[in-house]
């Protein structure tokens, strides 16, 4: 049954939300688990999203067997493994390519549909082929799918032309194994990474993790039973103290990780946004209207590409002119008309957004493209004057546990609605983006 999101919005939002288990760390190390023989992962705070089912659906075809209760998750790895993953679940998921690293690892080879794009761009895996093939894989490609294998993956160094966060988790899982040591240089520094080096390290691998951009792994024969934790998902912690700014109202978000969200309360206090910081919380306080500042996404600890459609809608209603730069994906504006639909004056150049803040926005029918564009038009439609319909919700459970729920229990008037099959039509629903 498709839905909707239906929202009336104008409501100043006040309470207090916890921030979810991160995405963007348990996909990693759910993939991890495959490097596994005859062992056990158990892990803690594991959200409850569309994609981490399907991450959970691709290892049980693979052969884990995965149990699933109160955001713990136990992933029972046996002896043998299948190596072939299925298309279906891979092109559902652009994070199905994490398998590929410990797959070669543990299996000495894998085959792989080739992930292929989204909405937001091209989203290519040739840095992750390069690595694997510098470790001594074979790789070809045959009718859209990568054929991976290796008599073992030897240690050596390789470096990132880009710090792509999949292609360091990849080849940091693959060097796991791997004869000797493995020096990755440029790689990616998300926290997210780090989450997952700790836990491989827990399991008993030798990854050292340096400040200066670099990972060090010393192979390893095999790995043990473990037990870990995901550590809390910095993107939902800042959506939801964006839904406080936009709607001028007073939120409050706990158990987020403070030196994971730097780069946006930077941006905040510089906008002018009064904030309350103690140890393991952020407050956002009531403002009528923020300054308009500019920002460019880059790779951690620059600011996040995945918050840049969310702060776009906040700073749709600034006081003054506001710049944004998209440096990391080449697409990632797909949000734009549909925030333009409900009043906001936003002008594209190439990769940048010129963002004039307008007076209010008004509710509309729009569609979400992808997950963090959906969740930009659901900040909107809370600021918004009347009510908005987001369509397209799929791509929204895909990464937030519960947000309805969530964004009710801070006030807002939020409720998900079946869509007939008219609407649909009228709407674009697509497949992957429908529920
Ligand atoms: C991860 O995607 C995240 N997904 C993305 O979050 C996030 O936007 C992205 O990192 C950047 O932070 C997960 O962790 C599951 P990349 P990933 O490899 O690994 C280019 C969300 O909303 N590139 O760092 O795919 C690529 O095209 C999602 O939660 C190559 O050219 O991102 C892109 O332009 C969206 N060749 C840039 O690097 C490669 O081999 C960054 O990609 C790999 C990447």
């Amino acid at each position: 049954m498709n839905c909707k999101m239906n929202i009336k919005g104008g409501i100043r939002l006040k309470g207090t939300v916890t921030t979810q288990g991160a995405k963007n760390a348990a996909l990693p190390i759910l993939a991890s688990a495959l490097l596994l023989k005859d062992k056990t992962l158990k892990l803690r705070r594991v959200p409850n999203l569309r994609d981490i089912k399907t991450m959970a659906d691709l290892l049980a075809t693979l052969g884990v067997n995965v149990s699933y209760s109160g955001h713990e998750m136990i992933l029972e790895v046996p002896s043998e493994l299948c190596w072939e993953t299925p298309a279906n679940l891979v092109r559902k998921m652009r994070a199905s390519s994490l398998v590929l690293g410990p797959l070669v690892a543990r299996c000495g080879k894998a085959v792989m549909p080739l992930p292929g794009g989204c909405s937001i761009g091209s989203r290519p895996i040739d840095l992750h082929l390069k690595g694997l093939s510098r470790m001594g894989a074979t790789i070809e490609l045959d009718h859209g799918a990568v054929h991976a294998s290796a008599k073992g993956l030897k240690g050596c160094r390789i470096y990132l032309d880009f710090p792509s966060v999949g292609a360091t988790e990849n080849l940091l899982m693959a060097a796991v194994f791997a004869k000797g040591e493995t020096l990755l240089e440029n790689v990616a520094r998300e926290p997210e990474i780090s989450n997952l080096i700790s836990t491989l390290n827990l399991m008993g691998a030798r990854i050292e993790e340096r400040p200066t951009g670099e990972i060090l792994v010393q192979g390893v024969d095999e790995l043990d039973s473990a037990s870990a934790t995901i550590i809390p998902d910095r993107i939902e912690a800042c959506t939801y103290l964006l839904a406080g700014v936009i709607t001028g109202g007073e939120v409050k978000v706990t158990d987020l990780n403070i030196n994971h969200v730097d780069a946006l309360i930077a941006k905040l206090e510089e906008a002018g946004v009064p904030l309350s910081i103690t140890g393991n919380s952020v407050t956002v306080h009531p403002l009528n209207k923020i300054k308009a500042v500019s920002l460019k996404t880059l790779p951690f600890p620059g600011f996040p590409t995945d918050l840049q459609p969310q702060i776009m809608a906040t700073l749709s209603l600034a006081d003054g002119t506001s710049i944004i730069q998209e440096s990391v994906f080449e697409s990632r504006f797909r949000h734009i008309s549909e925030l333009n639909k409900m009043g906001a004056s936003i002008e594209v150049q190439g990769h940048t957004a010129i963002i004039k803040g307008v007076r209010e926005l008004v509710g509309a029918d729009v569609v979400a493209t992808d997950l963090r564009a959906g969740a930009s038009l659901i900040l909107a439609g809370l600021a918004a004057c009347d009510e908005t319909n987001i369509f397209n919700l799929g791509h929204v459970w895909r990464g937030y546990e519960n947000i309805d729920g969530k964004l009710r229990e801070l006030g807002g008037e939020v409720s998900i609605l079946p869509v007939d099959i008219i609407e649909s039509k009228v709407n674009g629903v697509t497949p992957e983006g429908g529920d």
